[in-house]
């Protein structure tokens, strides 16, 4: 009865914080206990009425989606541990000037500098926190004469981390056609990807249960509408029904998503419309505060 007054307590001490909490800042609104029954409780109702975020990290679990940010490098997955993320969704910083041009990939000083390539550790750390049989959704430019190598290198990549090619499905961007001289272009791939063996999301009609693969039938194409740029509040942001038809497809209700490269914050906006939990990375400063306004969620760090 006692436990279950201090488990009380401390869901009453995040709920008026707001945010996820450290367990060192949970512990001090408890000064005469001990970190480690501060520890004991969250351990004894996680799932039930906390939920870890990362390691020492908790959050208050309502059932409802969630999303939160956090400032600095997204290649650096050191806060979670080893097969606790159900998901990656992510759309990473492009220094093609040509597949820029026309795309919502606006060659942009103020992002070029934080432009790089994926190396072999990076998808090393993408399966290391990746749950078996989880999904790592990358997305991609158009393939074009100056990246094709590189793309093909990511799967390469992808694949040697025991990231499995699983589907590409092309996200074409509405009706408008760019005109970048003799090439025409309105699209993007959506790579999926998976760790091991695809997880169970399929519901099997005619035995019941489920099987391998994604919850739905992945489409030929994804295709939605771009976000106009007078509505945009990020050069390549994506659009919220991208993101959750991708979301949908990969995650159950409750689960955890990370971005690594998160821009607008649009995973975010889509994780909390479809009740999953949105772990946002993002190394520059004002874009942290634009997707903070864009999230309407208080501004949170969560370095630990
Ligand atoms: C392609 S944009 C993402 C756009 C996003 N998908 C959206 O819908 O708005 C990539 C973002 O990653 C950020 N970025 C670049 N390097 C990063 C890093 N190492 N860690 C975290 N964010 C980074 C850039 O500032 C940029 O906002």
């Amino acid at each position: 009865m006692k436990q279950e007054i201090l488990a009380k307590r401390i869901a009453d001490v995040i709920q008026q914080n707001g945010r996820p909490m450290h367990i060192k800042e949970i512990a001090s609104h408890f000064p005469d206990k001990p970190e480690s029954t501060i520890r004991g409780r969250l351990y004894t109702n996680l799932k039930k009425r906390f939920d870890r975020v990362a390691r020492g990290v908790y959050m208050l679990l309502s059932g409802d989606g969630a999303a939160f940010v956090v400032e600095g490098d997204g290649r650096n997955l050191a806060m979670f541990e080893d097969e606790s993320v159900d998901a990656i969704v992510t759309d990473h910083p492009w220094e093609d000037e040509a597949s820029n041009k026309g795309t919502n990939r606006v060659f942009d000083k103020t992002y070029d500098h934080t432009s790089f390539r994926y190396t072999i550790e990076d998808f090393e750390e993408k399966a290391r926190v990746l749950k078996e049989g989880g999904f790592l959704v990358e997305i991609l430019p158009a393939e074009n004469e100056q990246n094709f190598k590189y793309l093909y290198e990511i799967k390469v990549m992808a694949e040697a981390a025991g990231l499995n090619y699983y589907a590409k499905v092309p996200w074409r961007k509405g009706k408008c056609v760019y005109n970048t001289g003799r090439k025409s272009k309105n699209s993007e791939d959506i790579m999926f990807f998976v760790k091991g063996r695809a997880r169970a999301l399929r519901p099997d009609k005619q035995r019941g249960g489920w099987m391998s693969g994604t919850s739905y039938m992945l489409p030929t194409e994804f295709d939605f509408e771009p976000i106009s740029p007078k509505k945009r509040i990020h050069q390549a942001e994506k659009p919220v029904e991208l993101y959750e038809a991708i979301l949908e497809a990969i995650t159950r209700p409750g689960e955890m998503v990370v971005d690594q490269f998160a821009g607008s914050g649009n995973l975010g906006r889509a994780a909390m419309r479809r009740g999953r939990i949105g772990v946002l990375f993002e190394i520059l400063k004002e874009n942290v505060s634009r997707m903070v306004q864009n999230l309407s969620i208080p501004e949170i760090s969560l370095q630990v």
